[in-house]
């Protein structure tokens, strides 16, 4: 029983033994009584002051140690994942100004695709580098949108991934899409931060593969070629 509580109206007094935390001090009652009743409230004080700083430590221990092992690669990582990622489609269109959230290259990896007003498709790691936050799109901010994390104030650009505001120590995985001639889009491998989407796939697929030659040559049409390679 708390020291706050209070026992039962008919119940056993302030007599009724050292088990009960409940105490009421009379006019009669002695100075050593109320200084061993004050005793007993600082004690118990001290014990919720010192289990909540354990609740706190641990929780914040937590979240470094989590923060390091993403940062440090000990945790997995997006734009680096384990084998070649599948080919998957996200979309049957994705028109200008609209985002998508899927999951890319593992079913719990959280991904954003994003087509600028431009008709520029992008997508990317949504999990911030920071500390592994959602990343959000924010179609209204800046000339073309912006990518937000809202735990920091953290921003990427959404032409690049790069960081342009904020704690982020690094900008975006990116995941690599394709369009298709009938609008569907698909997510064909990933790129690591500051890794060009060629170099992400190339890695991946294998610098011998014809779509990793077709996409250094940077041919439009081989974009799709790489997706149907893949798909064969
Ligand atoms: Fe994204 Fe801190 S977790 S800015």
């Amino acid at each position: 029983m708390s020291v706050t509580e209070q026992p039962p109206a008919d119940g056993p007094g302030p007599a009724s033994g050292p088990s009960s935390g409940a105490q009421r001090l009379g006019p009669g009652d002695t100075d050593a009584a109320q200084e061993a009743l004050r005793d007993r409230i600082a004690a118990d004080s001290l014990t919720t002051r010192r289990d909540y700083l354990r609740i706190v430590a641990t929780v914040s221990g937590g979240l470094a140690v989590g923060g390091v092992a993403v940062a440090s690669g000990i945790l997995h990582r997006h734009g680096d994942p384990d084998g070649t990622p599948e080919v998957k489609k996200i979309a049957d269109r994705i028109l200008p100004g609209e985002s998508l959230a899927f999951r890319y290259p593992g079913d719990e990896d959280r991904a954003i695709a994003v087509r600028m007003e431009d008709g520029t498709l992008a997508g990317y790691s949504a999990v911030c580098t920071h500390l592994a936050c959602a990343v959000l799109w924010r179609k209204d901010r800046g000339s073309e949108g912006e990518l937000y994390c809202p735990c920091h104030e953290g921003v990427f650009d959404a032409r690049t991934g790069e960081v342009t505001a904020g704690p982020p120590p690094r900008g975006l995985p990116k995941v690599i899409l394709i369009e298709q001639i009938d609008g569907s889009v698909w997510a064909i491998g990933t790129a690591r931060s500051g890794e060009s989407l060629q170099e992400g796939y190339c890695r991946q697929r294998g610098a011998g593969t014809p779509p990793c030659a077709a996409l250094r040559a940077g041919a439009p049409a081989a974009r799709a070629g790489a997706e149907r390679s893949e798909r064969a």
